[in-house]
C-alpha cells in the first residue's frame, strides 16, 4: 500500500500540479538530499535557506537525541529549565554589543509578530503609547501570520489578509533592475527611495506616531534584493532622528549568510531587535527568536509592578528543551568549524560562477550578496513565474535543488559547500536555461 498525498495540505505549493508530479526528499547527508530512490541532489538552498551547516550533522543529532530522553518538554511559563537559558546565552555570545536579550519563538513568522508586539509594549511603557504605526516595506517579506503579512509586501500573501493590521504603511522596494542589474554585492543605486519616507510616509502620519520600521536587510524570500550603499545607514539614522525602533527580520541572514554572524555586523548598522530562526539551530527543530536590545527589555520590564508579568505573550514552546539543544550544538558548530567564515570565503567563487550566466538564455539580472545569490529571468509572456517552475523541475531531474520564487531563482547553499559543489549547481542551472523555452 502507498501512502496517500492526499491528505497533506502543502504549503506554498500547487498542491495540484505536486500530487501529479511529486518531487520527493526523503533523506539528506551533509550538502546533499536523497530521492526515495536514492538519486542524489545537491542542496543549493540549504533546505530553505536554513541548514547552514549541512543536512544531519553528528553533533546536533546527538544533542537533540540526548535532549529527548532526559527532558522532552517543560514549560517557560512562571518556570524554566537550564537549556533556554544556555541557549540565549549562547545566541549572545555573538550579538551585537547592547542586543544581549532573546525572546524565544517557533517561526520567523511568529518572531515578526513577536518584536512587533514589542514595539508596542515598549513605546506604551516609555509613556508613548501613541506610536502605533508600524512600516514595512514593499516585497518585504515577514512570514505568514497577521503581523508578519501586514508590514510584508508581497501582493499574494496580502490578497487576502494583508489589510487587517491597522495603521500600517510600506515604504517602496529597493528593487531597480533599470539602474542596477547585473551588479555584484550592493548597487550604486536606491538610498534616494528613502526620500519617500522622509518627505511623504512619515510626515503623513506624522513621526511622532510611528512605532518601527521593520526591514529584512537583504530581502531573501522575494528574490535576493540586495540594500543599496548607504540605504540601511540612512534608513538607521531616520529612525534615530524620530524615536522610531529599527528591526532587522535576519530570519534568512542571521547566522552567517552574509559571511558575518548577522547582516547588522556586515553592513555597520545596528538595529533595535533583530529577527531571527531558520539557521539558529540548523533548522533542525522548528525554533526562532527575537534579539532585543537590552534597553527595549529594561523599559518593559520595569514598567509594571514587581511581581507582576511584565510582557503578556508567549508560546508553549518558547524555549522547548529540543530546539535549545539543537541550538547550543549548532552554534557550538559554528564556532568550531568556523563556519561564518568559510562562507565569506566562498562569497567571491559564488559571485563569480553566477555572474558567468550573465548572457545565458531568459537571464535579465544577476545579484549576490555574501553566500546568496539571484538570478532573475525574463517571464514568459501570460504566464508569470512559470519558466522559473520549469527551470526548478528540470535542475532537480538533473540532481540540483534550486529554490525559486517568481521568476527569480535564489542560491544559498549551506557553508559546507565545496568550490566544486558551486560549479555543478551554476552548470546545471545553465544546462536548465538553455534547455526551457
Ligand atoms: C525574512 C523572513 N522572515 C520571516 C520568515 C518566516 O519564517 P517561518 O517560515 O519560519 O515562519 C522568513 C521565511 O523565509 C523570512 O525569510
Amino acid at each position: 500500500m502507498t501512502t496517500s498525498l492526499d491528505h497533506f495540505w502543502m504549503p506554498f505549493t500547487a498542491n495540484r500540479q505536486f500530487k501529479a508530479a511529486p518531487r520527493m526528499i526523503s533523506r539528506a547527508s551533509g550538502n546533499f538530499y536523497y530521492t526515495p530512490e536514492g538519486r542524489e541532489v545537491l542542496d543549493g538552498t540549504a533546505g530553505l535557506w536554513c541548514v547552514n551547516a549541512g543536512h544531519c550533522r553528528e553533533p546536533i543529532v546527538r544533542a537533540v537525541q540526548e535532549q529527548i530522553a532526559s527532558l522532552d518538554f517543560a514549560p517557560t511559563f512562571q518556570m524554566g529549565h537550564p537549556l533556554a537559558f544556555e541557549a540565549a546565552e549562547a545566541i549572545c555570545r555573538i550579538t551585537p554589543e547592547g542586543m544581549k536579550r532573546v525572546f524565544f519563538t517557533n517561526s520567523g513568522s511568529e518572531s515578526a509578530d513577536t518584536s512587533l508586539k514589542i514595539a508596542l509594549a515598549y513605546h506604551r511603557a516609555r509613556g508613548d503609547g501613541a506610536r502605533r504605526v508600524l512600516i514595512g516595506r514593499e516585497r518585504g517579506y515577514h512570514g505568514t501570520n497577521f503581523g508578519g503579512v501586514a508590514v510584508g509586501g508581497i501582493p499574494m500573501n496580502r490578497k487576502l489578509y494583508g489589510g487587517f493590521l491597522a495603521s500600517v504603511d510600506h515604504m517602496r522596494s529597493t528593487h531597480d533592475l533599470a539602474r542596477n542589474a547585473f551588479t555584484r554585492g550592493q548597487p550604486e543605486y536606491g538610498a534616494d527611495f528613502l526620500d519617500e519616507l522622509e518627505t511623504r510616509i512619515l510626515p503623513l502620519h506624522d513621526p511622532s506616531n510611528v512605532a518601527a520600521i521593520i526591514v529584512e536587510p537583504m530581502a531573501g524570500s522575494t528574490g535576493v534584493l540586495v540594500p543599496p550603499k548607504g540605504y540601511l545607514q540612512r534608513l538607521r539614522s531616520i529612525c534615530d532622528k524620530h524615536g522610531i525602533l529599527l528591526i532587522f527580520d535576519e530570519v534568512i541572514t542571521g547566522f552567517g549568510r552574509l559571511g558575518t554572524p548577522f547582516a547588522a555586523d556586515f553592513f555597520g548598522v545596528k538595529p533595535d531587535m533583530i529577527n531571527v530562526a531558520k539557521a539558529m539551530n540548523n533548522a533542525a527543530v522548528p525554533m526562532g527568536a527575537v534579539i532585543v536590545r537590552d534597553e527595549i527589555y529594561n523599559t518593559v520590564i520595569h514598567a509594571s509592578a514587581e511581581g507582576t508579568i511584565e510582557f503578556f505573550h508567549g508560546y508553549t514552546y518558547s524555549g522547548h528543551p529540543l530546539g535549545c539543544a539543537a541550538t547550543i550544538a549548532t552554534q557550538k558548530l559554528f564556532a568550531e568549524e568556523a563556519l561564518f567564515q568559510r562562507a565569506a570565503s566562498l562569497a567571491p567563487y559564488l559571485e563569480d560562477a553566477v555572474h558567468q550566466l550573465r548572457g545565458t538564455r531568459h537571464v535579465i539580472d544577476i545579484r549576490n550578496l555574501g553566500f546568496v545569490a539571484g538570478i532573475e529571468l525574463e517571464p514568459r509572456p501570460g504566464a508569470p513565474g512559470r519558466r522559473a517552475y520549469e527551470a526548478l523541475v528540470r535542475c532537480f531531474e538533473a540532481g540540483s535543488l534550486i529554490r525559486v520564487t517568481g521568476d527569480i531563482i535564489a542560491l544559498s547553499p549551506p557553508f559546507t559547500f565545496e568550490k566544486a559543489h558551486v560549479d555543478r549547481l551554476i552548470d546545471t542551472i545553465r544546462r536548465a536555461l538553455e534547455a526551457i523555452e
